[in-house]
């Protein structure tokens, strides 16, 4: 399923990243932020359980989100600063990481390195901020879901319509929490308008 963000402060932070004035450490801080505003908009998802807790009245007994049945994993690198917003604000939930890069040739992806905790009988927050072909997106899923979690939602910032409707296809039980969908793809593979290569905005590689 995908749920494209109708909030206008989301809308206001993708087109701050759109801007190709904004610097590296501002393109780092909207996808955090993006991040956060995601994670908000997927929170029924989440799974919940109830505490108690000490307070000045006494104890009290509230709910809570259930950080230990909680894994995000972001799809290196542009996804980094996205996983530490959605990390900041559920501090005690596990993550784990994904390396993949886009052959410039091909446009497919290739995993070259894999570190995730065991995310059976959990929830994965799956964060990348860029779905063009899908190809990542798709990969990452199909690897994840051998490992049985309970449910995977993904967060993701900008979406070609054609890579988010092929994820979409795929992968029925996967909700997909984008903050934008873009119409076309160019002939290397870009999102238009898109944003550029986020990885290089983000960290400052050309
Ligand atoms: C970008 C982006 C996605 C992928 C999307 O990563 O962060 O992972 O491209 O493209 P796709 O939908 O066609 O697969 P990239 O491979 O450029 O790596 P980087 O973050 O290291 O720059
Ligand atoms: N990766 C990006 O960072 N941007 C795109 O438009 C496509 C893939």
């Amino acid at each position: 399923m995908i749920m494209e963000s109708k909030s206008p402060i989301v809308k206001h932070l993708v087109n701050r990243l759109r801007d190709a004035h904004c610097d590296a450490f501002t393109f780092r801080w909207l996808l955090k932020e993006t991040a956060k505003q995601l994670l908000t908009e997927c929170a029924e998802a989440l799974p919940m359980s109830e505490r108690k807790v000490p307070t000045w009245q006494g104890n009290y007994v509230g709910s809570f989100v259930d950080e230990s049945k909680i894994v995000c994993v972001s799809i290196l690198r542009a996804a980094l600063p996205m996983q530490e917003g959605v990390m900041e604000t559920l501090g005690e939930i596990e993550g784990g990481f994904l390396a993949m890069k886009r052959d410039e040739e091909t446009h497919e992806s290739r995993l070259y390195y894999d570190r995730i905790p065991d995310p059976k009988g959990k929830t994965v927050l799956l964060v990348d901020p860029m779905v063009a072909t899908g190809g990542s997106l798709h990969d990452a899923l199909e690897l994840l879901l051998a490992r049985e979690p309970e449910k995977i939602v993904t967060l993701n910032v900008i979406g070609a319509k054609e890579g988010v409707e092929k994820i979409a296809a795929a992968f029925p039980d996967v909700t997909v929490h984008i903050a934008q969908i873009d119409p076309v793809l160019n002939k290397d593979a870009y999102i238009v308008p898109g944003l550029g290569d986020a990885g290089d905005r983000a960290f400052n590689t050309p």
